[in-house]
């Protein structure tokens, strides 16, 4: 049994001369929570559906838990939840989870279980009689998610899962995860909520146009550290310096002082700094200094052009 959870190679998807996805090359390990991070329309939706079986690639090739792409027996140990979905909203949320366990095979007595304990997870054990009609955004969002486990799969994926949730709610997803990672699940994710990916998220892929420009290993993330700023003032002339120790150089009003980022090497830019803003006089009030943060990344990989919406 291979060690990958998905591999793909040259995945294509055109719609007549519309090209969706240009280039899909990657793999996803087991058991690890990876994120498919781009802007809107990249191809994020589309490249999840054809590793699902749902939308027949026009090149490429993929393995999906080993298995090539469309293989049913695969496809039982695979769960999915859709960007937009409309569910059977005359069925009551227990109803609507044997549903899905039934078309899985589930077998009865098992799914009667599994279905109040994911009820439990998403926090809908008190509505779960009532209609999907009567839910709320949220709750449909997290009722999709439990019907996305509800064959217990090896390996999950989320489109966009946490739109529609408020900050609770996105708590919610987020130790849902965190309890898949544990239980060995792999998880798929599609997000363009950048600082929910890097709280959860192993692995992140980025895409652009189509294509992936760049994977990377969050633990081990290299590219650079991020220097945090907060002076006294400062002016043109101030951020002009402050270029010649990093990149990107932005500064926004924080309170009576300014905060000013920046992008450098390593972090020996860092008492550099210290003793050039010192000699111009300049009043320090915090200095600080981390690892770049996953929307400084994805800012530089997709450019400026192309902030997350
Ligand atoms: N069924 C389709 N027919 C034609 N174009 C499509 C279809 N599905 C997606 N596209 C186009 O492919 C591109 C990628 O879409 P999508 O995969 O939904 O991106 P994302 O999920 O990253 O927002 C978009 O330009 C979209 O309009
Ligand atoms: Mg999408």
């Amino acid at each position: 049994m291979t060690e990958l959870a998905i591999e793909t190679s040259g995945l294509r998807k055109e719609y007549g001369t519309k090209i969706a996805v240009q280039d899909l090359t990657l793999t996803v390990h087991r058991s690890e929570v990876f994120g498919f991070l781009g802007p809107n329309g990249a191809g994020k939706t589309t490249s999840m559906k054809m590793l699902l079986g749902l939308v027949r690639p026009t090149a490429g090739q993929a393995r999906v838990l080993g298995e090539p792409l469309g293989n049913v027996p695969a496809r039982a140990g695979v769960g999915f939840l859709p960007e937009h979905f409309r569910f059977q909203d005359w069925l009551t949320g227990r109803e609507f989870l044997r549903f899905h366990g039934r078309l899985f095979g589930v077998p009865a007595k098992t799914l009667t279980r599994r279905i109040e304990d994911l009820l439990g997870q998403v926090d809908l054990l008190d509505a779960g009689d009532r209609k999907l009609r009567e839910y709320s955004k949220g709750m449909l969002q997290r009722i999709g998610l439990a019907q996305a486990l509800i064959n217990t799969p090896r390996l999950v994926f989320l489109d966009e899962p946490t739109s529609g949730l408020d900050p609770l709610g996105r708590l919610l997803v987020r130790d849902l995860i965190v309890r898949l990672r544990t239980e060995g699940t792999t998880v798929f994710l599609n997000s363009h909520l950048l600082s929910e990916v890097e709280v959860t998220c192993d692995r992140v892929a980025f895409v652009k146009r189509g294509s992936v420009v760049r994977q990377m290993s969050l633990a081990e993330q290299t590219g650079g550290m991020e220097v945090i700023l907060r002076l006294g003032a400062s002016d043109a002339r101030l951020l002009q310096g402050l270029a010649r120790f990093g990149r990107d150089v932005h500064s926004t009003p924080d309170g009576t002082a300014v905060g000013v980022s920046l992008q450098v090497e390593g972090e020996e830019k860092l008492p550099e700094i210290a003793r050039w803003l010192v000699g111009q006089g300049t009043d320090i009030y915090s200095l600080s200094m981390g690892k770049k943060s996953l929307e400084a990344l994805f800012l530089e990989v997709m450019g400026e052009d192309e902030r997350p919406g």
